[in-house]
């Protein structure tokens, strides 16, 4: 077995010992129409890819750990024409043979999967399936539990409680394993290059969506499957639009560009965002600010450790965030004052940062038990630090200015590893990239 099928097994061994007597079932990402014939391009679903490694679409997996078929694979059925036009289908016996199923049949037509369905539950003490994604697999599921019920006859148990599959996946997926790590390095390793011939190419007079395609070509031209959510290519005011993906604009010599771009390798995604000047060099009021950004991104890099929470990293940003915007003018009042208000909100609206893996915004709890019980960073974990500040109001000097710096870091045993320096952030060696051309 390779070291990758090795370590998809291993997932399943995990996963299906934590199910305890539960049933578990996941279904595949869905094609999407974009009109008539032509779909939208496919992704599998990111747990169900966790568990199989399997990226058909209409496909199911059934998880059954007193079964005996414990891992249960529903597949697309070879199919000549099909194969023709859309390329190749691996088929069930392959789902055995090459994706580790203990039993695999054809997902359609639906009898296959309805009878072991209702045979695993006939067995089980709850569900694991996540309700309210796809209502007519929902209909089917509840209507096969319905069948289950009757089959079973007057037990007088009450009907099977519903959890999320992310109950559990989320926690393992929370937590990456050194292969995963391994993978999210080299998305990493992609979109920092990409980033640094951004710099190097941009200039007055380039269009935003000539990056954008640039960064496409290099994240593609170096393995990487697609983006792992869409580029924002964001110059002048534009980068004050925290999800801004029109990219349709030119810059101007003068105006900053903000990028925030990763490559998806391996089902894998990186998050960088970088921020800098058009023309190679930044004005005094765009340095300030640029500044002010990059002290706290580093302080709160410096300050990713196991223990720590991703609201104790909020706290620490905006607290020093508010410092600066006091020394800069930006704010008047007493700190204590202004902190009670939340004033650094108004010029920064975000969180300090998120998890990220299989999604940009990837699974995970940021809580245990209760939402104010903030959950500690454990070595593994993988999230950005991604402070910025934006003046769509404030002082004249500022206006029009937004600047976000984010970094990926994994959690170590002592402190934490930054997957994205490949790309640079201090004043001089930003200048000093966009100076290369
Ligand atoms: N690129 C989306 C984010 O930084 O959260
Ligand atoms: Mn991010
Ligand atoms: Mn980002």
């Amino acid at each position: 077995m390779s070291k990758q099928a090795n370590e998809f097994k291993s997932r399943r061994t995990q996963f299906l010992k934590q199910l305890g007597k539960a049933v578990a079932v996941l279904p595949s990402a869905r094609p999407v129409l974009r009109n008539h014939d032509v779909a939208f391009p496919e992704r599998q679903d990111s747990s169900f890819y966790y568990l199989t490694g399997f990226t058909e679409l209409n496909s199911y997996c059934l998880f059954a750990p007193s079964n005996k078929y414990p891992f249960q694979m529903f597949v697309e059925p070879k199919d000549a024409t099909k194969e023709l036009w859309e390329g190749y289908i691996h088929g069930p016996e392959q789902a055995r043979t090459l994706f580790g199923a203990d039993r695999a049949q054809a997902s359609h037509p639906d009898t296959f999967f309805d009878e072991a369905f209702v045979e695993a539950m006939c067995e089980a003490d709850a569900l694991y399936y996540r309700v309210g994604q796809d209502s007519k697999m929902d209909e089917r599921i509840f209507e096969l539990l319905q069948r289950a019920s009757k089959k079973l006859g007057r037990t007088g148990r009450p009907f099977w409680p519903i959890h999320d599959p992310l109950e559990i996946l989320g926690e393992m997926r929370c937590i990456k394993s050194a292969a995963e790590v391994e993978l999210m390095a080299e998305a990493a390793q992609i979109s920092a290059d990409a980033h640094k011939l951004a710099m190097k190419l941009t200039k007055p007079g380039t269009w935003e969506y000539e990056i954008e395609a640039l960064l496409f070509k290099e994240f593609r031209g170096h393995g990487a499957q697609r983006v792992g959510y869409n580029s924002i290519v964001a110059t002048g005011a534009n980068a004050c639009v925290l999800h801004y993906s029109s990219n349709n604009e030119q810059c101007q010599n003068g105006d900053l560009l903000l990028i925030d771009a990763g490559a998806e390798y391996e089902y894998y995604s990186a998050d960088i965002t970088r921020t800098f000047p058009v023309n190679g060099q930044f004005s005094k009021p765009q340095r300030e600010v640029y500044e002010a950004v990059l002290d706290v991104q580093k302080k709160c890099v410096g300050a990713v450790k196991p223990g720590t929470t991703v609201h104790a990293l909020q706290e620490m940003a905006s607290e020093l965030l508010l410092d600066h915007l006091l020394r800069l003018k930006v704010l008047k009042g007493t700190k204590k004052n202004l902190l009670q208000q939340n004033a650094q909100k108004k010029y920064y609206p975000h969180g300090i940062g998120h998890w990220l893996g299989m999604d940009v915004h990837d699974a995970g709890r940021y809580y245990v038990g209760k939402y104010d019980e903030y959950r500690p960073l454990k070595p593994g974990m993988v999230l950005t630090i991604e402070p910025g500040l934006y003046f769509t109001l404030g002082p004249a000097r500022y206006k029009g200015i937004g600047v976000r710096i984010e970094d990926d870091v994994v959690v170590t045993a002592k402190g934490c590893k930054v997957l994205t320096s490949g790309v640079p952030k201090e004043v001089e060696e930003v200048e000093a990239a966009c100076r290369l051309s």
